[in-house]
């Protein structure tokens, strides 16, 4: 059935509304926002709907309140910065014991707590060596500058669309004449991406190796599924390929699990078997303390320990003061030990389960032509069917109109999704009941534009 465009309009004017009137408190503190760029302190919040984003009051497990005093369940949880729950219990002790009675937030010293994290991170993906940062932009940043002085090679391959925090080399799009273009909106790139960059499509296996063939690209950046464009999952064969491919044409393969750990307790790595020789992971692994990793393989390590020009102690390994601090590493621990397990893991898959069953079942009832896709514990709808197969078909299929009535329909009734597009996330403190409260409201917000 097609969306009617003139009751939509109707309806969104009546959700912007309502959303102003009860949230007076948060429109009142951004409006006096006078020193904030943007009026917010990162100029990203500026993404949620309805003009002004709702103001944190408090955050526990997966409800948070505004300062208007509504209650939420929270589907956004930080877009994953906050998927062990918001302040979990063991996370928020092992902080308090390192801040109050142990002391030491940051002091150039090691504690024991790194081995621990970085034993685990062994044990769920694999690679044998990391090193730490405190965001997955920075893990990242670091990541390709290794892979290119370990190739020698001056380029990186990424995906159209793809999203892997600010690294100006991966704000990239396929160009109209099949080169690589850059994204619409990035501030200030030291050079044009064409200089650093070749594009690639997600699921296509002869747009990567038409990159890789003239054997220039150090390594091939890239989510196991994109999660930054909706979610796009890979095709049967498609990650396998990229491997073979990296393999024959002397390129590094980077995993980028900082969303799709959403798979399981070792991200889609462990779970499809996937072979990096570089991996990055940040946000939820410190409970929401800035906390990134990077992993390499031994051959990788014993390159950079063999390059000539590598100074790891000083210029070149600098990855932020701050990196691998005590309060980090005592958080990621905690996190890793005790709220990412294997049967929180299952909880929440379950639950995400559900809730694509929950939207899968209005669509189908409506003959609406969307689709959502799920990976482990985090779902997502998109205004398009079938479901993607590229990120340029993804980012096709955006829609303010539709995605601002969904998300304040949503919110004017306690639920939040996260403000980039249609995610949906699970921790383990979410419940049955919380997703069946999203699904109801879906089916009622779906109701009124058919
Ligand atoms: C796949 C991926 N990598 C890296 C990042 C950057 O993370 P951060 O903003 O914590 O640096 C993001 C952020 O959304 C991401 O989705």
């Amino acid at each position: 059935m097609a969306i009617d465009r003139s009751r939509l309009d109707g309806l969104l004017k009546t959700e912007r509304e309502t959303h102003r009137t009860r949230t007076e408190r948060s429109r009142t503190a951004f409006d006096a926002a006078d020193h904030l760029f943007g009026r917010v302190p990162m100029t990203w919040m500026n993404k949620w709907s309805g003009g002004y984003p709702l103001y944190l009051a408090t955050a526990h497990g997966n409800r948070v309140t505004d300062l208007d005093g509504h209650e939420y369940v929270d589907f956004a949880l930080g877009d994953t910065g906050a998927m062990a729950g918001h302040s979990p219990a063991a996370t928020v002790a092992a902080v308090n014991r390192r801040l109050g009675e142990l002391g030491g937030i940051t002091t150039m010293m090691p504690t024991e707590d790194a081995e621990w994290v970085a034993a685990d991170l062994t044990r769920r993906f694999g690679l044998p060596l990391w090193s730490f940062s405190l965001t997955a932009t920075d893990a990242n940043r670091w990541a390709l500058r290794v892979a290119r002085m370990v190739t020698g090679r001056p380029m990186v391959m990424a995906f159209s669309y793809c999203y892997h925090g600010s690294v100006d080399e991966t704000f990239v799009i396929t160009g109209a004449d099949g080169g690589t273009a850059p994204r619409g909106g990035n501030v200030g790139p030291a050079v044009p991406v064409s200089q650093t960059t070749r594009v690639a499509e997600f699921n296509d296996l002869a747009s990567v190796e038409a990159g890789l063939a003239r054997g220039d690209v150090a390594v091939v950046i890239m989510e196991p599924a994109l999660t930054n464009i909706g979610i796009v999952l890979p095709e049967p064969g498609f990650l396998e390929g990229v491997r073979e491919l990296c393999t024959r044409y002397g390129t590094l393969l980077l995993i980028d699990e900082t969303h799709t750990i959403s798979a399981g307790p070792g991200g889609c790595t462990a779970a499809w078997n996937l072979r990096p020789d570089i991996f990055v992971i940040g946000k939820s692994i410190g409970g929401g303390i800035p906390s990134g990793a990077y992993g390499i393989t031994e051959q990788v390590a014993q390159a950079v320990r063999d390059h000539p020009e590598a100074d790891l102690v000083d210029v070149g390994g600098v990855g932020g003061t701050l990196a691998g601090n005590a309060l980090s590493t005592a958080a990621m621990r905690a996190t890793l030990g005790e709220v990412l397990t294997d049967a929180n893991f299952d909880h929440m898959i379950n639950l995400a389960t559900r809730f694509r069953e929950g939207v899968e079942a209005v669509l189908d009832q409506y003959q609406v032509p969307w689709s959502i896709a799920q990976l482990g514990a985090r779902a997502e709808y998109r205004f398009c069917a079938p479901a993607p197969r590229t990120g340029t078909e993804s980012a096709a299929a955006h829609d303010d109109e539709l995605e601002e009535y969904l998300h304040l329909y949503l919110s004017n009734r306690g639920v939040l999704i996260t403000p980039f597009h249609n995610m949906a996330l699970m921790c383990p403190e979410t419940s049955a009941a919380d997703v069946d409260l999203h699904s109801g409201l879906f089916d009622e917000a779906v109701a009124q534009i058919v």
